[in-house]
């Protein structure tokens, strides 16, 4: 089935931010879409968004460009058999060559997954495992063995998701010890309800306000204070014996360039000091998961922490690695023994599995990942299924833009079983 028309539109993003939509037509009228979703710590080697640019909020507008791009590049779709997908990533490819912004190429290639996949007569998450076995002779690893994604959820909020200076960023649960995916997440909702009651008792009802990826964010600024509420929590529902603990530092908003250390809440402290706080924590709690414990730039630190907890804890590169093959090549193993794999920082989907099939090399914790700023879009969740992933990082089991990806995977696990 040939595309016939491919456009641009000016849409809305969950923190009320313009964001780029594609809509994909096929000959039969049938219509696509793919949305891009933005961060907001985000790592230094992403690539680049193309926004209108101007003052305040007129920066963000995407209105312009996508004018630009429908006058320019959407017609290099049409007419093009919308089954052949590698051939249209390649197109992405060029146009990110161009200096195309990854906001454009990711919404495209969503969209382009979508009706690939809805062409050729399979599940989109299908389409992913084909073209990661097309691509490398390899396959993903099977699901019909039991395996699924564990879900990896963020409950509360500090740093810029919370507007909290210098500040971790996650306070993460792992759903860990279950037999199915949505027996996990029932369990995620039955935390998050309790918490917000006792955070309501506790504090106030003001507080039970959510930050951008769903989390609360408690009047506590001691990450200690934060993690034993957790785990209060999840002992009062007696779920503490199926769940481990993880933190996403994104250490590179508390680095301290000038000190060359870190400012955690007020407090300077050197590299190995926090190295020390890290193994401090990981000796007292259920931790096995630390995301950018270091700055992006802060390789001695990381090669710090490395020596310190790799046996412990999964030491995951986000800012670190950007989704790309190559930093994770150099980087795996020595630096780190897990990764985040968030599409939008590097462009594309086959590019994505790229830095999917690397990581898969060295043996790491793979981990799909949703933005802060996002959308209903549950492309995420396809491709999380078709490398069938070890976690998802879609944050809270709340809002919309977070749960249509939870919500996606249950529907791809559990009723498509049986074709696994
Ligand atoms: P971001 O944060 O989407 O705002 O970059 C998410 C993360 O750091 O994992
Ligand atoms: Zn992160």
């Amino acid at each position: 089935m040939k595309i016939a028309e491919l456009r641009a539109l000016e849409v809305i993003d969950s923190r009320a931010r313009p964001t780029v939509r594609i809509v994909l037509r096929i000959e039969n009228n049938q219509t696509f879409w793919g949305v891009a979703p933005a961060g907001a710590s985000k790592g230094k080697r992403e690539v680049k968004e193309t926004r209108d640019g101007g003052k305040g909020f007129s920066a963000l507008r995407v209105k312009n460009s996508c004018e630009e791009f429908n006058k320019k590049y959407a017609p290099l779709f049409k007419g093009v058999d919308a089954e052949e997908i590698q051939r249209l990533e390649g197109l992405l490819e060029k146009m990110l060559e161009e200096d195309v912004g990854g906001n454009f190429t990711i919404a495209c290639s969503a969209a382009l997954f979508k009706a690939a996949a809805s062409c050729i007569g399979v599940p989109v998450w299908h389409l992913v495992q084909k073209t990661f076995a097309d691509m490398f002779d390899e396959l993903t690893p099977a699901k019909n063995s039991g395996r699924f994604p564990r879900p990896l959820m963020n409950f509360i909020n500090g740093g810029v998701h919370a507007g909290i200076e210098n500040d971790l960023q996650e306070h993460l649960v792992i759903f860990k010890r279950y037999n199915s995916i949505s027996e996990a997440l029932m369990d995620a909702c039955m935390l998050h309800n309790h918490m917000k009651n006792k955070i309501k008792e506790s504090f106030g009802r003001e507080y039970t306000l959510l930050a951008d990826e769903g989390g609360f964010v408690p009047p506590m600024k001691d990450v200690r204070e934060r993690l034993d509420f957790i785990l209060e929590c999840a002992s009062e529902i007696g779920i503490e014996e199926k769940i481990v603990l993880g933190l996403d530092c994104a250490a590179s908003q508390f680095y301290d360039k000038k000190s060359d250390g870190y400012v955690l809440l007020g407090k300077k402290m050197s590299r190995s000091e926090l190295v020390e706080l890290y193994e401090d924590l990981a000796s007292t709690y259920p931790l096995e998961y630390l995301e950018d414990g270091m700055a992006e730039d802060d390789l001695e630190g990381w090669r710090m922490l490395h020596g310190a907890l790799s046996k412990k804890l999964s030491l995951v590169g986000d800012d670190l690695t950007t989704t790309d093959a190559e930093m994770i090549e150099k980087y795996g193993k020595t630096l780190i023994n897990g990764v985040i794999i968030k599409p939008n920082q590097i462009g594309t989907t086959t590019r994505t599995l790229k830095a999917v099939k690397a990581a898969m090399g060295k043996g790491m914790v793979i981990v799909p990942s949703h933005r802060s700023g996002d959308s209903e879009d549950s492309f995420i969740a396809d491709l999380a299924a078709g490398i069938n992933a070890d976690l998802v990082k879609f944050g809270a089991p709340a809002r919309g833009e977070r749960t249509c990806k939870y919500n996606r995977l249950i529907e791809i696990y559990e009723m498509e079983k049986e074709k696994r």
